[in-house]
């Protein structure tokens, strides 16, 4: 049942020409599917296997004739087919049955609307195929549906025929001109309504832009529309790569399993990443619809012109498309501050969710070499890792050539489905003379080594020579099935500064590491520099240095490198959080002066950025802490954590107040960079006061936050206040939530905010567990609405660690259940419940003992999706 790289082989039968037919209806569609069809001729003579799930076949024709076939094991097998190279005619009629589909792939329906989702092997579910990525054919697809039920009739690429039919029905006709594999076929059919935006290319191309929802949600389109023209005119200017369709289609739905999909022409997205206005969504939405839409438009060339061999190679579309998606925020962001913050944002998901992924039993490649389900595997390595292994690639050819060597892969390889290396080796071959080309064999470990590399940095200045030697050292810990690795290819960039924080001259430069050990020596030295190593984070590393405090400080001060500013910053909060983990007796002060001073200065900082500001003054997240040590107390890292937030509310207080004051004001929403960091500063300023005047009593500020939540002409400021007032545990708190809810009680993204913030809420005396158990039971939670299901369970689970792991394994009976309740109706959203526990064997006792019964209550049950199976087997693996 394991699926391994190793064993690619090119397909037997080659699908040239695909023409559908539906016949849509919730309990029962019929689904009429024509192909033409042919042997490989590369590939010695055998049966035909289709690939089928939860269909019932009717009817197979070959050339209009009826023929013998047989099933194993789900799929069709067709023995008795015309021999020789010519092609035929293959007819297979089916039904299925959408309302019924609650997985959510294939075809199903979501408040009354039809719609699919393919990828990764979900049009199995919709008929007999050869349902992987390199058999690629042309689409020509007719739907027939009830017209005042399904108004809206969508398919891939261009409208060709559409009119009425009997008895209330109406059929529309879509061919699209472009060849693709099956997971990039969509259909949409229901009642939604449009925001229609025509365009003209530079090149003087008209396109028509669509992005279809619900009736109640035509307001909330128009930060998509902005967002989508934003990401066509990137790609035509930085990499010169134009819309290739005539109209460019965007669906919403409430029910998704994931962020969106890239179905070509015609993308069907999760409502979170589609719909805003002020009202309704925060800064953070306006920013991830803006990446989510460029992303799905960017694989209409990474992904669908040039898609993927097999479903191994998953990270030359996601690793590359990310890549361009953060490429293009930082692009839209505009200042070099503001594109330090993304860049800041973007590494610290990779460290608090990808390092602690390539350090458990789920590690794997960047182009895994095994899976059981690929559903499994669309994680943070092949998508947030796979985008750093592309960064490092455009660092080692430079950004010119970064685009040279694009524009080689789409010369070679357009239309085509291809591999990892045939992308490095593109990249390689447009830039002869680089270190890329130079080490190609050994940086594509990057893709085929897991695990997070470490790199050692010792400093040693001589006075007499006036040299200072900077040795960098490599090494990688095992992984699963990978106990030995070899040295990778590691850009690092650097820089020098001396004790007073002035940049030294000629010293910056990009070390490429390629052995396990290198030594730079720096000359002309008067004194011993400050290094700051990593800058921008240039390689997807652990760093290990031995900077002293003062170091750091001085990093923190005057680094011309805004990431390395910040990362000095949460190395000098991470040690004090670690010490005071590591202590015995009850958590004091974790703190001392000159940190908070530190932070001070930051906050106070005349030039810095609002944004940059609150990035520094959050602290280290409780996982990213819990990464960090062998055996892990997570009550005691929240205690530890909760206690720093404390001393820096209460010795920060009145430059909170200043902060607060300053940056409260922002006029007319707009969701730009410069007021979205202003407003998300003074949401931590509220956030401070709260929390200090959950201790000193004074209902001064708790007042004043309860009233800017009622103020708010913005959802960002009103959620701010609301989440300060729920984390300080404020009396308030109730009363607002309640008055949040009436408000909002028809908008469904705004309900899941309301279920999230009360599931991650904190902890007290272990108030947080009944708290869910109660909202599980509230009329608005809907388990099988995966956005919902979410927004409460996958919250206090992932992102609750001191509500979570509770002593009494109540949280962990708890995730049993309702990973076991979910997988009998979606195992995906399941499945990513499940990997709540990846880490139960770095915890302490009783945690550990307890989280292991769970996760083999749930690997001994039956039945047991494919999906859960592989998480908790893993899990449970020594
Ligand atoms: N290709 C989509 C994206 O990254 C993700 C689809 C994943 N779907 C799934 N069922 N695994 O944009
Ligand atoms: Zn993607």
């Amino acid at each position: 049942r394991i699926v391994r790289r190793e064993d690619y082989a090119p397909p037997a039968y080659w699908i040239d020409t695909v023409d559908l037919t539906f016949d849509l209806d919730p309990a029962k569609t019929r689904v009429l599917n024509r192909m033409r069809v042919r042997r490989n001729p590369d590939v010695p003579a055998q049966p035909l296997r289709l690939d089928g799930e939860e269909l019932n076949l009717a009817r197979v024709l070959v050339n209009g004739q009826g023929t013998s076939f047989k099933m194993d094991g789900g799929q069709l097998v067709l023995e008795a087919l015309p021999e020789g190279p010519e092609p035929f005619e293959l007819e297979i009629f089916t039904t299925c049955a959408p309302e019924k589909n609650t997985q959510l792939m294939g075809l199903y329906v979501s408040q009354g609307t039809f719609f699919t989702q393919c990828e990764a092997e979900g049009f199995r579910r919709i008929t007999y195929f050869l349902d992987r990525p390199d058999v690629m054919a042309t689409y020509s697809v007719t739907l027939r549906a009830d017209k005042q039920r399904y108004p809206v009739l969508l398919s891939n690429g261009n409208l060709v025929d559409s009119g009425e039919l009997e008895g209330g029905r109406h059929y529309a006709k879509w061919v699209d001109p472009h060849r693709k594999p099956c997971y990039l076929f969509a259909l949409v059919a229901g009642d939604l309504v449009c925001r229609s935006q025509p365009i003209v290319s530079r090149h003087g191309t008209e396109h028509l832009l669509q992005i279809y929802v619900r009736q109640a949600d035509l307001d909330k389109t128009e930060h998509a529309m902005q967002s989508l023209m934003a990401a066509i005119a990137w790609d035509e200017t930085r990499f010169g790569l134009p819309l290739d369709l005539e109209r460019f289609m965007v669906v919403a739905t409430g029910d998704f399993n994931m962020g969106a999909m890239e179905n070509k022409g015609l993308n069907i997205f999760n409502t979170k990443y589609v719909l805003a206005n002020p009202a309704t969504a925060t800064d953070t939405d306006y920013a991830n619809i803006e990446s989510v839409v460029a992303h799905e438009y960017f694989h209409n060339w990474t992904g669908n012109r040039v898609t993927c061999r097999d479903w191994f190679q998953l990270s030359l579309k996601e690793g590359l498309t990310v890549f361009r998606d953060q490429e293009f925020s930082q692009d839209m962001a505009g200042s070099p501050s503001a594109r330090a913050v993304k860049r800041i944002e973007d590494v610290r998901v990779l460290r608090t969710v990808q390092f602690p992924e390539d350090a458990g039993p789920m590690a794997h490649p960047v182009r895994p070499d095994q899976y059981a389900e690929i559903n499994n595997f669309y994680t943070v390595t092949v998508y947030e890792k796979g985008a750093e292994v592309v960064r490092m690639m455009q660092t080692l050819v430079g950004r010119d050539g970064f685009a040279r060597g694009l524009k080689l892969y789409f010369e070679r390889h357009d239309g085509q489905a291809v591999t990892c290396d045939d992308f490095a080796q593109a990249m390689a071959d447009a830039n002869p003379e680089s270190e890329l080309a130079r080490r190609l064999p050994q940086f594509k470990r990057w893709y085929s080594q897991a695990g997070t590399p470490r790199v050692q940095a010792r400093g040693q200045y001589d006075a007499e020579a006036r040299t200072y030697t900077l040795t960098l050292r490599q090494s990688c810990p095992p992984t699963p099935g990978q106990p030995v690795k070899e040295p990778f290819v590691i850009p690092v960039a650097l820089g020098l500064l001396d004790a007073q924080g002035h940049a030294l001259p000629h010293t910056e430069r990009l070390v490429v590491l390629h052995e396990p050990e290198t030594t730079v020596v720096f000359e002309g030295m008067d004194a011993a520099p400050v290094p700051s190593l990593l800058r921008g984070f240039s390689a997807p590393v652990i760093l290990e240095h031995d900077l002293t405090d003062d170091e750091l400080r001085t990093l923190l001060a005057h680094d011309t490198d805004p990431f390395n500013r910040w990362e000095a910053g949460q190395q000098l909060a991470l040690r004090r959080a670690l010490a005071a983990v590591r202590a015995d007796g009850p958590v004091h002060e974790p703190l001392d002066a000159p940190f908070l001073e530190a932070m001070r200065t930051v906050l106070r900082h005349p030039t810095l950025d609002a944004a940059f500001k609150e990035l520094v003054l959050t602290l280290p997240a409780e996982t990213y802490i819990a990464e960090q040590l062998d055996a892990v107390d997570p009550q005691r890292i929240h205690a530890v954590r909760e206690a720093m937030r404390r001393q820096l509310a209460h010795a920060l207080h009145e430059d909170w107040v200043w902060a607060y004051e300053q940056h409260r004001d922002n006029g007319a929403y707009r969701p730009d960079p410069v007021s979205a960091g202003r407003r998300a500063l003074a949401g931590l300023a509220l956030q401070m006061l709260c929390l200090a005047a959950r201790d000193n009593g004074n209902p001064v500020w708790p007042g004043k936050t309860y009233q800017r939540f009622k103020d708010a002409t913005n959802m960002t400021d009103r959620y701010a206040a609301l989440s300060a007032l729920v984390t300080a545990g404020h009396e308030l708190a109730a009363r607002a939530l309640e008055q949040f809810h009436a408000r909002f009680r028809d908008e469904e993204l705004v309900l899941d905010k309301w279920f999230a913030l009360q599931a991650g809420a904190p902890d007290r005396g272990g108030d947080a567990l009944p708290r869910v158990q109660a909202l599980l039971q509230h009329p608005d939670f809907h388990l099988r609405n995966p956005n919902r299901a979410r927004s409460l369970i996958h919250t206090y689970c992932h992102a609750n660690p001191a509500g979570f792991h509770r002593a009494d394994g109540a949280g962990y009976a708890f995730w049993r259940d309702r990973v076991l309740e979910i997988d009998a109706f979606n195992p995906q959203v399941a499945a990513r419940l499940a990997r709540a526990l990846d880490r139960w064997k770095k915890l302490a006792e009783p945690y550990r003992r307890a989280a292991q019964a769970a996760l083999q209550a749930v690997a001994a049950h039956e039945p047991l999706s494919t999906d859960v199976r592989e998480v908790v087997t893993r899990a449970l693996a020594d």
